[in-house]
């Protein structure tokens, strides 16, 4: 618990591929944005294991710690103190209903409930929960829908350690989506999936009406469209990932026609988001309006279109950068920076919006 608001707060997004942080100051208007700074490494396209965070939930912790280190040296940040997010498959996440009720009364009945949905003891996880809606059944009786998640203590001890041994101080936690969701929707009343297009898995939410309902994942991603074409044209990994960046989808002509490689990738991708939206909408009878494209794979020229011709839903670029105000030097980097920053902007807004 924090007795006073710090002025700033470091957004921290690690995820399989890169290390992202942004420094955010306070200010009446919108947050500002003070420092930003990411790295990269390729090492996990060529040997899986080589990846900052891994599926299996185990983050070399080491390697996060160098990384976190030398981002800092650069940054000379003005705060110490850090929220970072945790991806979605690192929790467990379930929508409850149940009678409307005092939050006093809710939360113990949710650390009741948190037994049946979660397979690990609850002795072993961090329960934490929140209020997403609100209606009425068809008898007349009132509903409140809770958002149950709970995060094994194994897992914050470890993030403790990371930011602990880098010389900095973790002060909250959240699952990515919901970083995402504050970056990209805030209190947008629109149901929206997000995408995140990342180099190791594309992680896909539901949210609707400002709030986060339902998530789906698959481990195609950035990687495997970069894999795709170092494997078919015979080109090491680095030349690919260059050649995938400049060409995209649209370009048309050349030695090979790239969009043709890459196309049934990206299909996977746009399939496991119209399951996650048929199963969203029959679920929960809402009807998803748009898509929003985040995570450096948003930045694939031409893939707005691709998913939207694909989808029969308008698909856009997500811009996080709508949501903080930044030195106007930066005005022609932001559109293609924000999909990658999304995640990190969204934590280092929270505790400003
Ligand atoms: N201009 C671009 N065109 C196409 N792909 C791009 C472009 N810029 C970045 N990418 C791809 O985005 C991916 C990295 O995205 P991101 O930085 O969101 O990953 P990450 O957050 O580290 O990974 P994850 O979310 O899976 O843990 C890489 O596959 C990279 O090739
Ligand atoms: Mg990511």
């Amino acid at each position: 618990m924090l007795f006073f608001k710090p002025k700033s707060f470091l957004g921290v997004d690690i995820g399989t591929n890169s290390i992202k942080i942004v420094e955010i100051i306070n200010s009446d208007k919108k947050p500002k944005l003070r420092n930003y700074g990411w790295l990269e490494t390729y090492g996990y396209l060529e040997r899986l294991n080589d990846a900052i965070q891994t599926s299996s939930l185990k983050i070399l912790e080491k390697d996060a710690v160098k990384l976190l280190k030398f981002l800092i040296s650069q940054l000379k940040p003005k705060t110490d103190k850090v929220v970072a997010s945790l991806p979605s498959f690192a929790a467990f996440i379930t929508l409850l209903e149940t009678p409307l009720m005092s939050a006093a009364d809710t939360a113990k009945t949710v650390v009741f409930q948190a037994r049946q949905y979660i397979p690990i003891p609850v002795s072993e996880v961090t329960i934490d929960w929140l209020k997403v809606g609100e209606r009425e059944d068809e008898e007349g009786v009132k509903k409140q829908q809770i958002l149950l998640i709970s995060v094994p203590n194994e897992r914050i001890k470890s993030y403790q350690s990371i930011f602990k041994a880098a010389g900095l101080k973790l002060v909250a936690l959240e699952i990515e989506s919901f970083s995402l969701a504050r970056a990209l929707v805030g209190s947008d009343p629109t149901p929206t999936i997000l995408a995140d297009i990342g180099g190791r898995s594309t992680n896909i939410a539901v949210v609707d009406q400002g709030f986060w309902k339902y998530n789906g994942r698959t481990d195609f991603a950035g990687g495997s469209l970069t894999r795709a074409i170092a494997s078919s044209v015979n080109i090491d990994i680095k030349r690919a990932e260059d050649l995938k960046k400049r060409r995209g989808l649209s370009g048309v002509g050349g030695e090979y026609e790239l969009s043709t490689l890459m196309i049934p990738f990206l299909d996977v991708i746009i399939e496991e988001v119209r399951r996650v939206k048929d199963a969203y909408e029959k679920e929960y009878q809402g009807k998803i309006e748009r898509v929003i494209l985040a995570g450096g794979g948003a930045n694939l020229l031409g893939i707005e279109n691709y998913f939207t011709e694909r989808l029969g839903l308008t698909a856009v670029k997500g811009a996080p950068f709508n949501k903080i105000s930044y030195p106007s030097k930066l005005e022609p980097v932001v559109n293609e920076m924000g999909p990658s920053l999304a995640v990190a902007i969204g934590l280092g807004i929270r505790n400003f919006v």
